[in-house]
């Protein structure tokens, strides 16, 4: 039987360890990619990665390039290349820099993967997910966002925290664009299915999601650079989800046209926007809609303008992707 093929475009800090996590769960054969300026970089990770095998016990081959003929075959894309933000940059900053990049980078895909699902994790997160869409020319079911993993990730990790009980039995949701208007929602929030509310007071769950908002931010702070461990394991989830066609809901940034209200009636005039989807070997199998009180609404419907403007300003500095 062939194993999957999960290429990574990017072998930087969250591409290194996507690979290693990959490779660890074995989930598939991987290819990591960079500019051939780095070309040492990632066949040095794929090296070094694969040298682990013998002690972590897993068969999965790792190998490192600059060559996009490499990613022929693959069942999943990962696109990580891009720069990441700085102390006091926010996601949005990189728009300029990103842009580029990442169309790049999907023309290649398109060339060399063309029935690979891909997922992005470059920010600004829903204006990149939305380049490689129109660059690609993929059904958008086959183009995803990486954010509500890791959002959702950190929002559960700081009630666990105040809770003092296990991640494992906390379940959250939280929407929207992948910024600071992201849309943690406690109202879908529970804690072994005890509704989060009744255990801890509105002021607590809203310090949690304050700093589930800021989270990446407080990290930038912190290390002078953008996250990478968490972000990677948000990765991996949504990889592991499509190449074991789990059929899992996971937040994730899909093409949104009459869901949620982003774009009633204007076909092909959709934006990529963090909601609850199925993730399965078919991309995003499906999206989940759910109710939302007024007030959620409203969060919501700002921050799907949020990632508009950001759309815009795409459009702008490239006007064939309006
Ligand atoms: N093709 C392939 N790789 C590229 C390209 C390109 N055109 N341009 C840049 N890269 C590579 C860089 O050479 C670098 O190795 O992308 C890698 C990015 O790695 P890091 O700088 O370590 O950044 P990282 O922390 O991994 O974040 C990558 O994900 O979450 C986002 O904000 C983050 O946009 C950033 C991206």
């Amino acid at each position: 039987m062939r194993r999957p093929k999960v290429s990574i475009i990017g072998a930087g800090n969250i591409g290194g360890e996507c690979a290693r996590s990959i490779a660890m769960k074995q989930l598939a054969d991987v290819v990591l990619l960079d500019i051939p300026d780095k070309v040492g970089v990632a066949q040095g990770k794929a090296l070094d990665i694969a040298c682990c095998a013998p002690i972590e016990r897993f068969d999965a081959t790792v190998k490192g390039t600059s060559d996009y003929a490499d990613i022929a075959g693959s069942d999943v894309v990962v696109v990580t290349a891009g720069v990441p933000r700085k102390p006091g940059q926010s996601r949005d900053d990189l728009i300029g820099i990103n842009t580029g990049i990442v169309k790049s980078v999907g023309e290649n895909i398109k060339k060399h993967a063309p029935n690979a699902i891909v997922i992005v994790v470059s920010n600004p997160l829903d204006a990149m997910v939305y380049v490689m869409w129109k660059v690609t020319g993929f059904a958008p079911s086959r183009i995803i966002g990486q954010a509500g993993a890791l959002d959702v990730a950190r929002f559960r990790e700081f009630l666990a925290l105040k809770l003092g009980c296990s991640v494992e039995d906390i379940t959250a949701l939280l929407l929207g664009g992948h910024g600071d208007d992201m849309v943690p929602l406690p109202r879908f929030t529970s804690v072994s299915g005890i509704p989060i509310q009744q255990l801890l007071s509105d002021a607590v769950i809203d310090e949690c999601v304050q700093r589930a908002k800021v989270g990446g931010g407080e990290i930038v702070k912190l290390m002078g650079t953008s996250a990478w461990y968490a972000p990677s394991a948000g990765t991996v989830q949504m990889v592991e989800a499509i190449i074991r066609d789990k059929k899992r809901i996971i937040p994730s940034a899909a093409y949104c046209e009459d869901e949620y209200g982003v774009a009633p009636g204007h076909k092909g005039k959709g934006l990529f926007v963090g909601v609850p989807c199925v993730l399965g070997d078919k991309g995003v199998e499906k999206i989940v809609q759910i109710q939302m009180t007024a007030d959620e609404k409203k969060l919501m419907d700002e921050s799907i303008s949020h990632v508009r403007d950001l759309v815009a300003v795409v459009q702008r500095m490239f006007p064939e992707m309006a």
